[in-house]
Parts: structure tokens; C-alpha cells; sequence
């Protein structure tokens, strides 16, 4: 079965909503370092389009989680793949991730990384999709609010393609 990937957000709208994103942050943690945290593989395009775009000094890490379970049905239960090279201790940390769902892998990954004691702690994600919310979650910086559908693009795939598009895309089952 084949499928065709329709556009929701052009790339230039994508890349407009990133650099108002990077504009606020920028002015949010004015005279301070943000440290951003990439949650692999989704949140690694966005994340380096957002550094490019934040004038205040910046350093990167990544980690990659799995959770357990089915990747469409996920447990909440987030096993640590690859951790974070460097301490959290002290750093105004902001969590950047591809979207937002039911929002159980990043409530439990937000809680782990509140125990590194850092000075600070946002998180920041391209998509949110509100609907599908079963854990509560607090998003400091949202780029855009979509429908419940499967998108990709952006970091995002499907059965791990089209990550690499430069725009948001619907997947439509042929
Ligand atoms: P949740 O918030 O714990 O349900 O998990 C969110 C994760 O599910 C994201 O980081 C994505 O990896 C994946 N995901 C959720 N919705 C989509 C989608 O529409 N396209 C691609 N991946 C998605
Ligand atoms: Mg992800």
C-alpha cells in the first residue's frame, strides 16, 4: 500500500514560525546561555534550524528515547536509548521536540530531566496536537496547533521516511 503526503504547513511557513520562535526565545533568556536538549531523531531538524535563529549564546545535547510499546500506541514508560552527554545542573535548559501527542513520553521525560536539577526548564515543540492530550503537559513555546492527523516532515516519519522534507505533510493512505 503506497501514500501520498498532502501539505499543511509550507516550508515557508514553517520557517517563519521558527524564526519568530527563535526571536522569542532570544529575548525571553536575554543576557543568559539556553541550553537546548534535542529528543532524537524527530527534533533534530528542528532544533538546528531553531539555533541558527537564537541570537543569545547557545549549546546543544541530544538524547534518544524509546517508549515502550507500540510507536502509535506509546506506554508513556520512556526507556533512555543514548543520554545526555552533560550535566543539566544549572542550565537554563530547553527541551525541543517534533510534536506533541498524548503527551506521555515527554511528561516522563520532562520529570527525569527536573531531577538533573537544572536552573531552568522549558520545553519547546514545533506541533502540538491538543485533541489526542492524555497526560498534561506544559509547552512553553508552541510553533503551531494541528488537527489530529499523522503528519511528517520536518524530523517527523512515517515508518521512517520523509523526515527529510522541508514542509509539513499529511500521510494519505493510497
Ligand atoms: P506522545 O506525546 O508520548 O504520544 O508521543 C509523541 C511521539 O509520537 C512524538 O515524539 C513522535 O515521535 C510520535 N508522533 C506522534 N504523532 C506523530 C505524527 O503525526 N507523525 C509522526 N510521529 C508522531
Ligand atoms: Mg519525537
Amino acid at each position: 500500500m503506497g501514500e501520498t503526503i498532502r501539505v499543511l504547513l509550507t516550508e515557508q511557513e514553517v520557517d517563519a514560525k521558527i524564526q519568530e520562535i527563535g526571536e522569542r526565545i532570544s529575548r525571553d533568556y536575554a543576557g543568559k546561555q539556553v541550553h537546548l536538549v534535542c529528543v532524537l531523531k524527530g527534533g533534530s531538524f528542528f532544533m538546528c534550524e531553531l539555533a541558527k535563529r537564537i541570537t543569545i549564546p547557545v549549546s546543544l545535547d541530544f538524547m534518544s528515547v524509546s517508549s515502550y510499546g507500540s510507536e502509535t500506541k506509546s506506554s508513556g514508560i520512556v526507556k533512555i536509548i543514548k543520554d545526555l552527554d552533560e550535566p543539566l545542573k544549572d542550565k537554563e535548559v530547553i527541551v525541543v521536540e517534533d510534536i506533541v501527542d498524548s503527551g506521555r513520553t515527554l511528561s516522563y521525560l520532562l520529570d527525569l530531566l527536573k531531577d538533573r536539577n537544572p536552573k531552568s526548564l522549558a520545553l519547546c515543540t514545533l506541533l502540538d496536537k491538543p485533541e489526542r492530550r492524555i497526560v498534561d503537559v506544559h509547552v512553553d513555546y508552541t510553533g503551531f496547533q494541528i488537527p489530529d492527523e499523522f503528519v511528517v516532515g520536518y524530523g517527523l516519519d512515517y515508518d521512517q521516511k520523509y523526515r527529510n522534507l522541508p514542509y509539513i505533510g499529511i500521510v494519505e493512505l493510497d
